[in-house]
């Protein structure tokens, strides 16, 4: 089986060819618009509308050229269809549309974020049921993978995502955007308790997190300090990722009691890339005799491969949409989730 996978929801142009059979990747191609959004601080929807526009279709023939194959030999197209900023999403969707009804083979709309959670499964044989952190620069949530489209959500963020607070963190720290790679990179030549910095929300009850107080401690470190010197930044870019850190384990470790059937813990998005996090999620899984397991730190991004991998575990149970699928800026993994304790909850 080939599926083609589309990802425009963000600021990456992605296009990738799946197979269910190894090798399951056979092209995985990421266009990055960081240059037409960073004299801005951070993503434009217009801008990434029309970039996704300029090269989606010229990053579909290349990645069918890379995986040495024509456009008749595709099973399905799959497109992200939500939840992600509208104008991209729209046009991923059109283009899934059209060579799907062109070539007479399924259309799949993949949930962006059941493109992450399901993402593990391409590389490794990790069953349902599985506690999932999901972490990315629009999301922070635990949820309890029990299938495919079946996810209970034990908590989220009740203000910024976990990804947010590093992008934001790091352009208080002049260290630019994307912010996660760059506070990782600072945060190697630094101290992590040369600074305090609150941990917000550890030790409540239950799996929801909060970030916004976080990112308001530092930037009143950083205006206390007036310019930073660079072993300051490091100092404060360490202390960052532990604060964060420690309440992304303290989370993670309330939702393990909240589900105690299951063998697997699961990190996914943008923010699991980081091997700081890694780490230490691996050894909080040891502490319960669980498995830890994350995909691949460049898998963990945005991509192609996890929207043709989930097409092909959605295709394998008949879960194919029809060509009347409107595209969602908003889709929650698990529309039956309560409310997160707190305003402007992030679904
Ligand atoms: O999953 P993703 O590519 O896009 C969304 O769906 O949001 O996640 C992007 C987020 C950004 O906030 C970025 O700063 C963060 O993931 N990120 C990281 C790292 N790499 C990317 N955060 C911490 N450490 C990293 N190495
Ligand atoms: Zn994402």
């Amino acid at each position: 089986m080939l599926v083609l996978g589309i990802e425009t929801s963000c600021d990456e142009t992605a296009a990738a060819v799946v197979s269910d059979r190894a090798p399951r990747i056979h092209a995985n191609l990421v266009l990055s618009q960081l240059a037409e959004h960073r004299p801005y601080g951070g993503v434009v929807p217009e801008i990434a509308a029309r970039a996704h526009l300029d090269h989606l279709d010229g990053l579909i023939a290349r990645a069918l050229d890379e995986a040495g194959i024509g456009v008749d030999a595709l099973d399905a197209v799959a497109a992200t269809g939500g939840p992600g900023l509208i104008g991209g999403v729209i046009v991923g969707v059109m283009a899934a549309k059209a060579m799907a009804l062109a070539r007479g083979v399924p259309f799949i709309a993949v949930n962006h974020l059941e493109g992450h959670a399901l993402t593990v499964r391409l590389e490794h044989d990790v069953p349902f049921p599985f506690l999932l952190l999901l972490v990315s620069g629009g999301h922070c949530q635990l949820l309890v993978a029990e299938g495919i489209g079946r996810y209970r959500r034990l908590g989220t963020t009740i203000d910024d995502a976990a990804g947010e607070a590093f992008d934001k963190g790091a352009k208080l720290l002049g260290l630019g955007f994307p912010g996660g790679p760059a506070i990782e990179r600072a945060a190697r030549e630094g101290n992590p308790a040369h600074f305090d910095l609150p941990r917000p929300m550890i030790g409540r009850a239950g799996a929801d997190f909060s970030f916004s107080g976080l990112k308001t401690a530092l930037a009143q470190r950083v205006a206390a300090l007036g310019s930073p010197e660079p072993a300051d930044t490091a100092d404060l870019a360490a202390a960052l990722q532990e604060a964060i850190g420690d309440c992304l384990i303290d989370r993670t470790r309330h939702a393990l009691g909240m589900c105690k059937s299951v063998r697997h813990l699961v990190a996914a998005g943008g923010v699991a890339a980081n091997l700081r996090l890694r780490a230490r999620l691996e050894a909080l899984a040891a502490e319960s005799e669980l498995t830890f397991v994350a995909p691949s730190p460049k898998l963990c991004t945005d991509n192609g491969a996890m929207i043709g991998w989930a097409g092909i575990e959605r295709l394998r149970e008949g879960l194919i949409d029809g060509l009347d699928f409107a595209p969602r800026p908003r889709w929650p993994l698990d529309p039956k989730a309560p409310r997160a304790a707190g305003a402007g909850v992030k679904a």
